[in-house]
């Protein structure tokens, strides 16, 4: 594996890699590696003959009250975990290499980046474009790997690269989950034990709903409204929103329609941590 920190030697290889006929995957991850990154990396390495990782704690999709600075960064142990993964070059670039003094470019992905996570985080999607457009160019993948735990986010990205004749595809990877359900994220690190016992709220909210869903209701407000009241049997938990949406839309939906396809979406504070997940169901 190869750790480079330019991005112009970045992109002259993925050209190279290009010329050579090399079919290029990208798994673009913040670092604190886990389980949920290892699983997209090895979705990559199925689909790709050349794996590229990027670790960058993007500055400007955080917010100034969040978690940027204390964002976990175990650089060592992450490009131990890359190598034994299988990735073939891992673009580690800085700050100031991505954002040199007078960039001034934003790429503003429209009206689905201002519902649910956009709200909550003004500027998020924002930021999360510009970046992963920039990624893009300078690794030059035929195919970018997202978690779908960041349902959004996939969405926001596949709008983007839809948008602009971006040439890569865009591939959408289930959840990985722990053993009690919880969803893989760099952020559960931050959680106490007890808060850690809480947090599986979420994933009981989800059985819930499947639950419902899988024995024909389709009345989706009021069981929204039902696992939310499971979230909130966790003493420390504050939920942000929990709402079924139009899979494709992220528009709220209240009911359920044959033959569409909905996503139930949450995000919730465990005292100071802040948990996203979702599920997908198909109404037959
Ligand atoms: O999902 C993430 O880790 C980040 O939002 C991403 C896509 C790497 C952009 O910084």
């Amino acid at each position: 594996m190869q750790i480079i920190t330019d991005p112009a030697e970045m992109q002259s290889i993925a050209e190279s890699l290009r010329l050579q006929h090399q079919f290029i995957g990208v798994v673009m991850t913040m670092g604190a590696l886990h389980e949920g990154h290892l699983s997209l990396v090895r979705l990559a390495r199925q689909k790709a003959g050349t794996v590229i990782m990027t670790i960058f704690v993007n500055p400007i999709q955080f917010g100034p009250e969040e978690d940027f600075h204390r964002y976990p960064r175990p650089f060592e142990q992450d490009a131990a975990l890359a190598r034994s993964a299988g990735i073939d070059y891992l673009f580690v670039p800085s700050p100031e290499q991505i954002y040199p003094e007078g960039f001034l470019t934003a790429i503003e992905p429209g009206p689905l980046s201002s519902l649910f996570e956009g709200r909550f985080r003004p500027g998020h999607f924002s930021g999360v474009a510009t970046v992963v457009v920039k990624l893009i160019n300078i690794t030059r993948p035929h195919i970018a790997i997202f978690g779908e735990k960041d349902a959004q986010q996939l969405a926001v990205i596949r709008q983007v690269t839809r948008d602009l004749n971006i040439g890569t595809s865009i591939i959408g990877a289930p959840i990985a989950r722990q053993s009690d359900g919880l969803a893989t994220s760099s952020r559960n690190v931050y959680l106490s034990s007890s808060e850690r016992e809480q947090a599986t709220v979420l994933y009981r909210a989800i059985q819930y709903a499947e639950q419902e869903t899988g024995r024909g209701r389709s009345d989706l407000a009021a069981i929204a409204d039902e696992a939310g009241a499971i979230i909130l049997t966790a003493p420390d938990a504050v939920t942000d929103y929990l709402c079924f949406v139009d899979d494709e839309t992220f528009e709220p939906a209240e009911e359920a329609a044959s033959g569409k396809a909905y996503r139930l979406v949450m995000a919730v504070r465990i005292g100071t941590t802040r948990l996203i997940d979702n599920w997908r169901f198909a109404c037959p």
